[in-house]
């Protein structure tokens, strides 16, 4: 059975931790279907992760829609929740709900999530009006990240967490499902938990949220560099794929690939 926006929130009401991933294509859906996560995330940071781009803002609706549709064409059980790209929402109910819409009734999602508070009340207000689950995004919105001055935690001061705090109260006021709440300080985060009726996604957040997200390489280990503090790597899987892959090349070269059990008679 496919788990709904409403058993997201009752998970709360039990006290259930909700389980969320990235997921940008089939392969990674049906895997982490298989565990059994609650929510797959088809989140714009698929043009860092596998597009090269810089940051998440160059991502496009068409760019959204091709990797969403790779998803939700597989899945089965999980919520379905897909990322409005830069530029597909703000400022415009209208356009934001044309957009959703399409991510809905085209793409297969079962849910938006939006980045920003007060900024996006209208649009929030006509996404839920039009029956559009929403899951609201508040502190390191990756989308502004020009305004922040890079990937740093927010609401360190007093006035940065009310605002975080009221904007959450905000979101949760008009309609939103749930809310993600990125790199902010875990007082912060379990506080507005325990204010908002609907459940937090934490990443970077602490434990005090409802519930957790991570981008999926890496909780794998599959990228380069550096991992964000918040990251816990449950498998370093870089060093292997590239090892077998090393190991391919290296028997083509030498010609023991293909051997007997690889050729026909
Ligand atoms: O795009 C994304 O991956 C996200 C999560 C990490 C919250 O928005």
């Amino acid at each position: 059975m496919r788990l709904t926006v409403k058993d997201i929130i009752d998970k709360k009401k039990k006290h259930e931790k909700i389980t969320a991933l990235t997921a940008y294509d089939a392969l990674f859906a049906k895997l982490e279907e298989e565990a059994g996560v609650d929510i797959l995330l088809v989140g714009d940071s698929l043009g860092m992760v596998l597009l090269g781009l810089p940051s998440t803002r160059p991502v496009s609706l068409a760019q959204m829609m091709h990797h969403l549709k790779a998803v939700s064409r597989v899945s089965h059980k999980s919520l379905i929740v897909a990322d409005m790209p830069y530029g597909t929402y703000e400022g415009s109910p209208e356009r934001a709900v044309k957009n959703a819409l399409s991510l809905i009734k085209e793409g297969g999602a079962h849910a938006v999530k939006l980045e920003g508070g007060r900024e996006e009340a209208k649009t929030i207000s006509a996404l839920v009006a039009s029956k559009i689950p929403v899951m609201g995004h508040l502190g390191l919105t990756p989308q502004s990240v020009e305004f922040f001055g890079g990937y740093k935690i927010q609401g360190r001061s007093t006035r940065d967490a009310r605002k975080i705090f009221a904007d959450a109260r905000l979101l949760a006021g008009l309609g939103v499902f749930s809310l993600v709440l990125e790199c902010v300080p875990k007082n912060l985060a379990s506080k507005i938990t325990q204010s908002v009726r609907v459940p937090t996604i934490g990443i970077g957040a602490g434990t005090g949220c409802d519930g957790q997200v991570l981008v999926v390489t890496d909780l794998l280990g599959m990228g380069e560099g550096r991992q964000y503090r918040f990251v816990r790597e449950y498998a370093t899987l870089r060093p292997v794929m590239l090892a077998a892959i090393r190991s391919y090349i290296e028997d083509v070269h030498s010609g023991k690939f293909p051997g007997r059990k690889e050729s026909f008679e």
